[in-house]
């Protein structure tokens, strides 16, 4: 059944020429008809080198909106219009303004987990595979961090020579996470090393062996010459991790982190948005786009 949806999605994507992006936090089976898969920088970068005149993003709502703004001429379908990413939302323009206008000799560096609109006020943006690079790169001295407190405090930890104001918002699923998950996985797997994504809290990343973005964990486990880890983000990685290494042993750093928004996107989704029956199509005014993309560029051209 599976195998008959994926031969029929993969058949029409080709059929209609289009490419599907997928998130690595997707499951297994929407992985598997993507063209391409990964973490949020790496989807930015493809979005802009794709050759397909249609896009279906299958992640949230502000990773449809970034392939949107890298390729204005092309149709860009977010897989499930109910996925968002509520860090995206914390933040208004009108509030970040205001808190730009009482530190004017600050740069605002955004996370790409936020809105269109939020960008269009945003002087560099970055992801978490590239904020350190990009946040030490950046001629500014004074660094405006939004919206993520967890990131923010970690980049502040590796470039203590650069001052930072954190505003707090964060991730939902990953600030769950507290000390005491990760004192009570560490005793239950004593030989694993800790993989955990930098918008987990400071008393988790500061136990970790290893911080880094989705893509970042899955290469550093698979070319780890260690062979138990215990992952400390969405818990899909775990599965991917497991799928890509079946000698190897992966755990879970709390049943917990799951998100709700990432999971929303099923097969049947794919191939709804495919026959014209599903999903949304992204648009957005060209002034917002203009104007949002510049930090998208300028994190591509920085990143790298
Ligand atoms: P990545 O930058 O690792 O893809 O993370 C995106 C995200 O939303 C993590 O929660
Ligand atoms: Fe947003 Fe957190 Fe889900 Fe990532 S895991 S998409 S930051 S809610």
């Amino acid at each position: 059944m599976v195998k008959d949806l994926q031969q029929k999605i993969i058949e029409l994507k080709k059929q209609k020429d289009v490419c599907i992006l997928a998130h690595s936090y997707m499951s297994e089976d929407v992985c598997e008809v993507a063209d391409f898969v990964g973490d949020s920088y790496a989807l930015a970068v493809k979005a802009k080198t794709a050759p397909q005149k249609q896009v279906i993003m299958c992640g949230v709502r502000f990773m449809a909106e970034t392939v949107k703004m890298l390729s204005p001429s092309k149709r860009v379908i977010l897989s499930n219009p109910q996925a968002g990413c509520p860090m995206a939302e914390q933040m208004d323009r009108e509030v970040i303004a205001e808190v730009k206008k009482m530190y004017p000799d600050y740069a605002v560096v955004a996370y790409i987990n936020t809105t269109a609109e939020l960008k269009t006020i945003a002087d560099y943006c970055v992801t978490s595979s590239s904020a350190v690079k990009i946040c030490r790169a950046i001629p500014q001295k004074n660094i405006l961090f939004i919206p993520d407190i967890n990131l923010g405090s970690y980049v502040k930890k590796q470039i203590p020579e650069k001052n930072f104001k954190l505003l707090s918002g964060g991730c939902p699923t990953h600030a769950k996470i507290e000390r005491s998950d990760v004192l009570e996985a560490k005793k239950l797997h004593p030989s694993a090393l800790l993989l955990v994504h930098p918008e987990c809290r400071p008393e988790v990343t500061e136990l970790a062996d290893f911080v880094g973005s989705t893509s970042g964990i899955m290469d550093f486990a698979l070319n780890s010459d260690k062979n138990e880890f215990i992952i400390g983000t969405e818990n899909s990685i775990v599965q991917h991790l497991q799928f890509k290494k079946p000698d190897k042993k992966f755990y879970p750093l709390s049943k917990n982190l799951i998100c709700p928004n990432m999971k929303l996107t099923t097969l049947p989704d794919v191939f709804a948005c495919l026959t014209g029956e599903g999903g949304e199509e992204i648009f957005m005014d060209e002034d917002t786009r203009v104007s949002a993309v510049k930090c998208i560029e300028k994190m591509i051209a920085l990143g790298g």
